[in-house]
């Protein structure tokens, strides 16, 4: 049998690539790679395997070369006679970012991007299932501090924290339009942050706003917000044992579900004791990142709640060279305080009771085994681009 896999070179693809190279069944993993030439689509599949010395079978493990914004995308893939006989579709490839400044680029991405791959799917003789990983937080911001199923999505009337998940929405809807539903398996991963195995995450996207939290130290959100989030390793075994298991739906959560979510005051305290030098964590309320903003440019007069946190005043005097450098992380992780604060929960029923894969181990248990990587995180970086 073969696969098609895009966006194989990201977190979660990146794991999914790996994970599926090793199964003796599958023939070739054809992946859809940004990349000038064959050569350099190879070269970056084969730092995917490098990354933690798995085996890369250039036999196996096939680039095609293509952009998901690029207009002949599906003639392309239709006239690559190599690729008539994919049998499977892994369509992982998205534009994850929460700032507005690339909604353009998202929709061209996630939307338009996803349109063409379909339309090639749509062609294929041999397809068996088209997998769409999409995302549980497609439910919108109205649906708070509660558990979410999934047949609560998707719904065009939600409204969305950012444009990201209303193209991931709208994508699942499009799926449903150019295939049958016995061909597709739609799974919506919760928060997927690090890898609970003690090894470097190949990638720091959402652990960073962990690692922001941890320099900040006083937080402004929820300490008991529920908070959905799953390992990277969870969720690509997870979606690889759906993919050929028998399944009694199209359409999953990859979650912690009520059983292994956390909150922001577990998963800060599993951390904590990592760094004893910096302040204790304390949550504050959200109108506090007001105050934080004006302190950064030394406009923040007379009274104020921040005032009365004095050793955190004074530990960011300490490690921050310029007040800027608290704006830019106050700035990055606003987004994601927003979605910490929806509290929401996502059924996993659906996956324990059709895979083996059990629960996965709650987020403030893994991380102990991460917290040492918290520090390696360019946090700046990270919150320039959200
Ligand atoms: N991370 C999460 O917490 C989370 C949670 C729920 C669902 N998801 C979903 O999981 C999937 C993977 O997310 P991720 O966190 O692994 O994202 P990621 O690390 O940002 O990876 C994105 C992948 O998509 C590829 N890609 C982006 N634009 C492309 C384009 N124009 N043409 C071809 N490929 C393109 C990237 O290729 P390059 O290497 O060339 O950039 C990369 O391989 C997404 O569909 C996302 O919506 C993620």
């Amino acid at each position: 049998m073969n696969v098609f896999i895009t966006g194989a070179t990201g977190f979660l693809g990146g794991e999914l690539l790996v994970d599926l190279s090793k199964k003796k069944e599958i023939d070739k993993i054809f992946c859809l790679v940004r990349a000038e030439s064959k050569e350099k689509a190879a070269e970056r599949l084969k730092k995917v395997f490098d990354f933690r010395n798995d085996f890369f079978d250039k036999d196996k493990i096939i680039p095609v070369p293509g952009d998901l914004i690029q207009n002949n995308l599906t003639e392309l893939l239709a006239s690559d006679q190599s690729l008539s006989d994919v049998n499977y579709i892994i369509h992982s490839a998205a534009d994850t970012s929460f700032s507005p400044i690339y909604d353009d680029l998202v929709e061209q991405i996630n939307i338009n991007g996803l349109e063409k791959i379909l339309k090639w799917s749509s062609q294929l003789k041999n397809l068996i299932t088209f997998t769409y990983v999409g995302t549980a937080t497609i439910c919108g911001m109205d649906m708070k501090n509660r558990v979410v199923k999934e047949d609560e999505s998707p719904n065009e009337k939600v409204k969305h924290l950012v444009k990201y998940t209303e193209t991931k929405m709208r994508g699942e809807i499009m799926v449903h339009n150019h295939l049958p539903e016995e061909k597709i398996l739609i799974v919506r991963p919760s928060i997927i942050m690090g890898d609970c195995r003690p090894h470097t995450p190949r990638s720091y996207v959402i652990m960073w706003a962990l690692a922001a939290i941890n320099l900040l130290r006083l937080v402004p959100i929820n300490p008991n917000a529920q908070l959905d989030i799953i390992p990277v390793d969870y969720a690509s075994r997870a979606i690889i044992e759906l993919l050929f298991s028998k399944r009694n739906y199209s359409v999953y959560h990859i979650s912690a579900g009520k059983d292994s979510a956390t909150t922001p005051l577990q998963s800060t305290q599993a951390i904590e004791h990592y760094f004893p030098h910096r302040p204790e964590f304390i949550f504050v309320g959200r109108e506090l990142i007001r105050e934080v903003k004006l302190w950064a440019r030394k406009q923040l007069n007379g009274h104020s709640t921040l005032k009365s946190h004095r050793e955190h005043i004074n530990y960011w005097n300490d490690i921050f060279d310029d007040a800027t450098d608290l704006r830019i992380l106050m700035g990055g992780l606003e987004p994601y305080l927003d979605f910490i604060e929806l509290g929401q929960v996502f059924d996993n029923s659906r996956l324990l009771q059709d895979t083996k894969i059990g629960l996965p181990e709650p987020a403030h248990e893994y991380m102990k085994r991460s917290a040492h990587f918290l520090d390696k995180i360019d946090v700046f970086a990270a919150a320039l681009a959200p």
